[in-house]
C-alpha cells in the first residue's frame, strides 16, 4: 500500500505545485472536495489536520520544515510550537530550508522568520499564513 500511496502522492504534490503556481488553485479545487484526502491539492493552510509525527523532532529553539505538507513548525521554548505554511507568499514555492531560523524561498531567494511568519527578505512581503497546531499523544497536529 505504501508504494502506490507515496507515488500518488508525487502526482499530485507535482499537480498541486502547477495549480498553485498558476493561480493559487482554492476556488477550483472547493468543488471536488469529496474525493480529496488531507494534504491533496492543499491551500496554503489545510483545511483538515495534519499529522506531522513526533513533537520530538522540532528541536526546541529550532525549526522543522514539512515540505511535503507545506508548513514549517518552529519550537521557541518546550512545548511552545508555531505552525505556518511553508508556502512562500511571493509567488507560492515551497520553503526547501532553514537557514539560521529563517526559511528560505529557494525561487527567488525570500526568507521568513519561522517563529514569527514575518518576511525578512524579499521579495515576498507578507508573513506566512499561521496554522495552528497542538501536541496530541507526543504527536504535532497542525490546522
Ligand atoms: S516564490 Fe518565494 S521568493 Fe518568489
Amino acid at each position: 500500500m505504501s508504494a502506490s500511496q507515496s507515488a500518488a502522492r508525487r502526482t499530485v504534490l507535482k499537480g498541486a505545485a502547477a495549480i498553485a503556481g498558476a493561480v493559487g488553485g482554492g476556488a477550483a479545487l472547493t468543488a471536488c472536495s469529496t474525493e480529496t484526502n488531507s494534504g491533496s491539492g492543499a491551500p496554503a493552510v489545510p483545511a483538515q489536520p495534519v499529522e506531522l509525527g513526533a513533537a520530538a523532532e522540532v528541536p526546541v529553539g529550532g525549526a522543522k520544515l514539512f515540505r511535503e505538507k507545506k508548513l514549517v513548525v518552529s519550537c521557541a521554548e518546550a512545548g511552545q510550537y508555531k505552525a505556518f505554511s511553508a508556502q512562500c507568499t511571493h509567488a507560492g514555492c515551497v520553503l526547501d530550508k532553514i537557514v539560521e531560523g529563517e526559511g528560505n524561498c529557494p525561487c527567488h531567494g525570500s526568507r521568513f522568520d519561522v517563529t514569527t511568519g514575518q518576511a525578512v527578505r524579499g521579495p515576498a512581503t507578507e508573513p506566512l499564513p499561521e496554522v495552528p497546531v497542538k501536541v496530541e499523544g507526543g504527536k504535532l497536529i497542525a490546522g
